[in-house]
């Protein structure tokens, strides 16, 4: 079966949400992809940040092989045993007391969606429901998440959307301390944007939406389902930051292309749930925490972080020796990288595809490198090749 074939199946029976490139992929191993027409590309975009060790990691392999031939699934009737390890991997690692499993960013968001709002709901505080969001921000698909997604171009036809939600400019303090009222319950925020065109937050705004937070009584929720899990160097982006959330949600990096999610708090946040009041049936089965047990025992040793972080760096450094009249700014840390263009990127990212490295978009005039974080020095230099080489061929 040829891309082409693949294609024209899909197009009659998958539903019509995605924008596709015009190529199926078959097989993965470490940074490489390969297509149905059996053309290899190296493999920037990961799954969308996702893959954070790569195709197939071997480590990663063992675990779920031996996982799948012990129990896939049980439900959260019962004690997990894996579940509760990755729990306490997670916990001790974050400075935060308690954790939730589910299977998506989206699903994680909503999650602390609730829990901030049952909270005060079980303070006897139940006016306290508005969550303060930020314009170009994203948190998923799902209606609450959808809501606090801070773009209306995800919102268009889908109302009505989830009432007491605000969105405020991003690293503008006294934007937010205008928006709080005593019905504030929240602010939800990413470290560092990742679809809105990787915007990393000021430090001093971070920490001051926490110090205000504190003030007046709201929960601060850092959304990392992007910009979490070793992607910057830390395992948590907000640790570079020295300032921790009371809320934490995880996805993608997690299970490193096995789906799963987190939602993670303080002890006296995580009252605000009892039994009944949250569930996924998935959520932290034997298979998915397994997996992320291993993911997270690989990135979250000091070494492998300090490769990220210098990896990062020979990318950045590597596209701004490119020395392109067109690039208007490179942001991002560690492996989350976006370079943004005078002009937009659509037809750049295709030029890439057809050579051979995978990019993808974050808006229209921004390409993101979102690599596997086992990226090595070789294969950096590689993309960074036939990155220049993609830049002379686009007319932009
Ligand atoms: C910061 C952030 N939050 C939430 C989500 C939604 O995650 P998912 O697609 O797993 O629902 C994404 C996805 O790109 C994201 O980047």
């Amino acid at each position: 079966m040829t891309n082409q074939e693949w294609m024209n199946r899909g197009q009659e029976v998958l539903m019509n949400n995605y924008g596709r490139f015009p190529i199926a992929m078959v097989k993965g191993k470490g940074s490489y992809v390969w297509d149905a027409n059996n053309k290899q590309y190296l493999d920037m975009v990961g799954g969308i940040a996702t893959c954070s060790l790569g195709h197939c990691p071997e480590a990663v392999l063992t675990v779920l092989k031996n996982q799948a031939q012990t129990l896939w699934h049980v439900s959260n009737l019962y004690w997990i045993p894996p579940q509760v390890e990755l729990a306490e991997k997670l916990t001790a690692s974050s400075g935060l007391d308690k954790a939730f499993f589910c299977n998506s960013g989206a699903e994680a968001n909503e999650a602390a969606i609730k829990l901030a709002r049952k909270y005060f709901y079980r303070k006897k505080q139940a006016n306290k429901t508005e969550i303060i969001a930020f314009e170009h921000s994203f948190h998923g698909r799902t209606m609450g998440a959808l809501t606090a997604t801070g773009q209306t171009k995800y919102h268009e036809g889908f109302g009505p959307l989830v009432p007491g939600f605000k969105y405020v400019e991003y690293n503008n303090l006294p934007a937010v301390e205008q928006a709080i009222t005593d019905n504030t319950c929240a602010i939800i925020v990413e470290p560092i944007q990742g679809e809105g065109g990787i915007h990393p937050a000021d430090p001093t705004f971070l920490r001051s939406l926490r110090r205000i937070c504190d003030q007046a009584g709201i929960l601060l929720i850092f959304d990392e389902v992007q910009c979490g899990i070793g992607r910057t160097g830390t395992l948590f982006a907000y640790q570079q930051y020295g300032v921790t959330p009371h809320i934490l949600t995880l996805a993608k990096g997690l299970g490193s292309g096995f789906p799963i999610g987190a939602m993670l708090a303080t002890a006296e946040v995580a009252t605000g749930f009892a039994p009944g009041d949250h569930a996924a049936t998935f959520g932290g089965n034997p298979l998915a925490t397994a997996v992320a047990n291993q993911v997270i025992d690989i990135i979250n040793q000091e070494e492998f972080l300090k490769g990220v972080k210098e990896k990062g760096q020979q990318l950045r450094e590597g596209i701004q020796k490119i020395n392109e009249p067109r690039i208007k700014e490179i942001r991002g840390r560690g492996l989350l990288i976006g370079v943004e263009f005078t002009a937009e990127v659509k037809e750049l990212i295709n030029i890439c595809m057809k050579k051979g490295l995978l990019v993808v978009g974050a808006g229209t005039h921004v390409v993101r490198f979102v690599p596997p974080l086992t990226i090595n020095q070789t294969e950096i230099n590689q993309a960074l090749a036939i990155f220049r080489d993609a830049l002379q061929d686009w007319d932009a």
